[in-house]
């Protein structure tokens, strides 16, 4: 089979049964037998697709009098996408598109992607900035709400690209930011830190490599899992319990640090995950920040006097960071900036997608008192 038609397929299972984008790919990679270059463009031609998928509905619906059937329509947002948004050629986007069209559609889907070739795309009147770029309004109203039309746009654009990899030095694969956050906590050799919400490990294999004593828990087995298969990957030992954060079984006052790497709405990390701005939902928002509020307050209890609390999300909403109250007993460390390209943001820190390259994050350090 074709690049082309394993990215049909793949597509047609997201975009008409739902399936994840990463989890129905990777087994179609497997099962292909395609060679890296040809793996590379399916995974292109799945993910592009996917992220520009209201934006190429829009370039197509011009020119179709009735909504197509959803296999017609999955494979005109494949067309469209090769058009718009790739260097492939015009006549090969085109043919090889309709190629994959059964003989009953095949003159539409033809006629449909000739008219989106010819029309530049610099005249395409959009219904609103958000469907340019290919989100829900939602997302973009609550961005810009939050960041600014300037930033909002630049996050967004940021989240159009493909993520880059970025490796430790002990081979874990873990974006930037998530290192900033991680050396953001401070450990030291010998101290207890508790990771909370620890799966799949990044964070607390970093603190546990630092020399810290680490205790990581994930409410999911499975996931909790995972980080203990890091841990032993990279030789580190630290502890790893599954239990949910906020009745964990861990004496009060006794970590010299403890994260909380909150459940979050991801809206900074929309660029790893491409059907993810189709699947969030605004009322999330509240429900994951009363989530969060409550494993914070769990959280702070486990720290001992003079001891530090860090929280991240890789979101970029005030409800799932700034809103939070500063847990009773204590205050903000805006003693030094944390290492990284963090700007500030009331009594914490964020860094925007498009501020170097690397996955939005919002961070917050407080101290206990002693
Ligand atoms: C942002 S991820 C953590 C990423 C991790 N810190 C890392 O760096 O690899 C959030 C994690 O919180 C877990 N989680 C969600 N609700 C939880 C709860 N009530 N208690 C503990 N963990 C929870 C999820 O299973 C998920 O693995």
């Amino acid at each position: 089979m074709t690049a082309r038609r394993i990215a049909y397929e793949v597509l047609r299972r997201v975009d008409e049964h739902g399936a994840y984008a990463n989890l129905a790919l990777g087994p179609a990679l497997e099962r292909s037998g395609l060679d890296t270059r040809d793996r590379h463009q399916v995974t292109d031609l799945v993910y592009g697709t996917t992220r520009m998928r209201r934006a190429c509905d829009v370039l197509v619906d011009r020119f179709v009098a009735e909504p197509p059937d959803p296999a017609t329509r999955t494979l005109l947002r494949l067309g469209a996408y090769q058009l718009a948004y790739t260097r492939t050629a015009t006549h090969a986007a085109v043919s090889e598109t309709v190629g994959l069209a059964p003989r009953r559609t095949r003159g539409f889907v033809n006629a449909v992607l000739r008219k989106v070739a010819a029309t530049p795309l610099d005249t395409v009147q959009w219904p609103s900035p958000w469907a340019r770029l290919s989100y829900p309004d939602w997302i973009g109203d609550r961005l810009e709400s939050e960041l600014g039309h300037p930033d909002a746009v630049g996050a967004l654009e940021a989240m159009n690209t493909a993520p880059s990899t970025t490796t430790r030095d002990d081979g874990y694969v873990q974006d930037l930011s998530s290192q900033w956050v991680a050396a953001a906590v401070a450990a030291r050799p010998g101290e207890l830190v508790v990771d909370v919400c620890a799966a799949p490990g990044g964070k607390a294999t970093a603190l546990a490599a630092a020399g810290a004593h680490v205790v990581a828990a994930d409410i999911r087995p499975a996931r909790s899992r995972q980080v203990a298969a890091n841990a032993v990957r990279l030789g580190l030992g630290l502890g790893v319990i599954t239990a949910d954060a906020t009745t964990l079984p861990i004496r009060r006052a006794s970590a010299d640090a403890v994260l909380v790497d909150a459940p979050c709405s991801g809206l900074g990390v929309l660029r790893r995950r491409p059907d993810a701005r189709w699947r969030v939902e605004s009322d999330d928002i509240s429900e994951l920040a009363e989530l969060q509020a409550r494993i914070v307050t769990a959280a702070a209890a486990l720290v001992k006097p003079g001891g530090r609390l860090v929280y991240s999300v890789c979101t970029l909403t005030r409800a799932e960071s700034l809103d939070h109250p500063v847990p009773p007993g204590f205050e903000p460390d805006q003693e030094r900036p944390p290492a990284g390209t963090w700007r500030a943001y009331g009594h914490g820190w964020r860094v925007l997608p498009q501020d170097a390259g690397t996955d939005g994050m919002t961070l917050l350090r407080y101290r206990r008192r002693a």
